[in-house]
């Protein structure tokens, strides 16, 4: 299938996106509005990645296209853009679908209960890139879980920690986190937004196996005030969901080597989910008192990481109806406890998440 797909932000994921789109033939142009961004594309970040520069790929100014229309519009900028950049793609250029990176926005929430009214008018599916909910490894897990082998689900357990270390190695023209929004927790940096996969995560598997989405949020975070820059480096949650499950989520940026890890708990047993288990490899293990314990690994580059997701764009093209564990609907919840547990922490107490209300802070009590 030929897509015409506009990615929006020349920077690491831009890239990371615009390649797995070129493996599935798509029709590819960026924009930045740092021309020295798409200088950096074609001469450093893609060859340095992929081997060589690809020249079909348009590199343009977001100005020069616009108005021209696109089937797929990625934003693959800083997520204190994310909001007002969907806003207008959907004024303007209405994509079949619009991917927004991850995450959605700031714990600020602003304009974002906006999204799901505007987006059904102009008939524009909203995707948020949690790559990780659809990988090799979690359709595994799904499957497994849906064996019924854990029986009762008593808890679920996520960890993504690791070092920010690997992001800077990524971006070697940014001296530090005081740069970007990645020092800046309010921007929708530091562990909580950052590493926010964990979360949402977190959220996939407790929907999955019945239990609802998260009403009760306690957390605690470790600030950190650095040369002008004041995030979040570790970001610890206790959470409840509507039927009551209640687990634990951590993520952090100072955790070296990384552990990016799930752990659902049943009474018959238990489901092991692992993000690079070694170098270049995720992987599922299941263990339950009537059966052999199972492992398998998936071997994978870090591209593979994305094809996936632009995979699963392909087929919501082709049938619209398609239903998606990356909806803007799962990524607003998924913003509200990021949200939850910053009021958690600031104000030292259980924050409860009310989803009748409007998404946004007025949402959280
Ligand atoms: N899913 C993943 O695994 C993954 C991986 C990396 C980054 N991300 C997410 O992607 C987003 C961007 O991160 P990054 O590391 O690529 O950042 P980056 O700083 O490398 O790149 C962002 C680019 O966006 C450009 N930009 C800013 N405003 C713009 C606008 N209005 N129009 C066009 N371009 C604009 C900047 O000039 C910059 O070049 C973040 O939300 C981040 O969390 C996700």
């Amino acid at each position: 299938m030929e897509v015409k797909v506009k990615i929006l932000g020349a920077g690491s994921i831009g890239n990371h996106l615009a390649y797995a789109c070129r493996q599935l033939g798509w029709n590819v142009t960026i924009c930045d509005i740092d021309p020295a961004a798409l200088r950096r594309t074609r001469d450093k970040i893609f060859p340095g990645r992929y081997g060589k520069w690809d020249e079909t790929i348009r590199l343009v100014q977001p100005a020069e296209v616009a108005d021209e229309a696109f089937e797929v519009i990625i934003i693959g900028t800083p997520p204190d853009s994310h909001i007002d950049l969907a806003l207008e793609c959907l004024a303007k250029t209405p994509p079949r679908v619009l991917l927004i990176e991850k995450p959605l926005c700031t714990p600020l929430l602003q304009s974002c209960e906006q999204l799901i009214p505007i987006a059904k008018r102009v008939g524009t599916r909203v995707l948020i890139g949690y790559n990780h909910t659809l990988t090799s490894n979690t359709l595994l897990a799904e499957e497994w879980l849906q064996e019924g082998k854990l029986g009762k689900i008593l808890t679920i357990d996520v960890q993504i920690r690791e070092h920010w270390q690997g992001i800077f190695k990524a971006h070697p023209w940014i001296s530090g986190p005081e740069e970007t929004y990645l020092g800046y927790t309010q921007r929708g940096g530091g562990a909580l937004a950052e590493h926010s996969h964990g979360l949402a995560i977190w959220q996939h598997f407790a929907r999955l196996s019945g239990n609802g989405r998260i009403v009760e949020v306690s957390a605690m975070l470790d600030m950190v005030r650095e040369a002008g820059a004041y995030y979040d480096r570790l970001a610890q949650l206790s959470l409840r969901t509507e039927t009551g499950l209640t687990g634990l989520l951590v993520q952090d940026v100072i955790t070296e080597p990384a552990k990016k890890y799930l752990r659902i708990l049943g009474s018959g047993g238990y489901l092991d989910w692992f993000i690079n288990i070694k170098p270049g490899a995720d992987a599922v293990k299941l263990w339950s008192q009537d059966d052999v314990e199972r492992a398998q690994y998936f071997e994978k580059t870090r591209p593979d990481d994305f094809l996936p997701e632009i995979n699963h764009i392909e087929r919501i093209l082709s049938n619209p109806a398609l239903s998606s564990p990356i909806s803007l609907e799962y990524g607003l919840e998924t913003m509200l406890v990021i949200a939850a547990a910053i009021k958690s922490h600031q104000e030292r107490r259980v924050i409860k998440i009310d989803y009748t209300r409007p998404y946004g802070l007025e949402s959280l009590t």
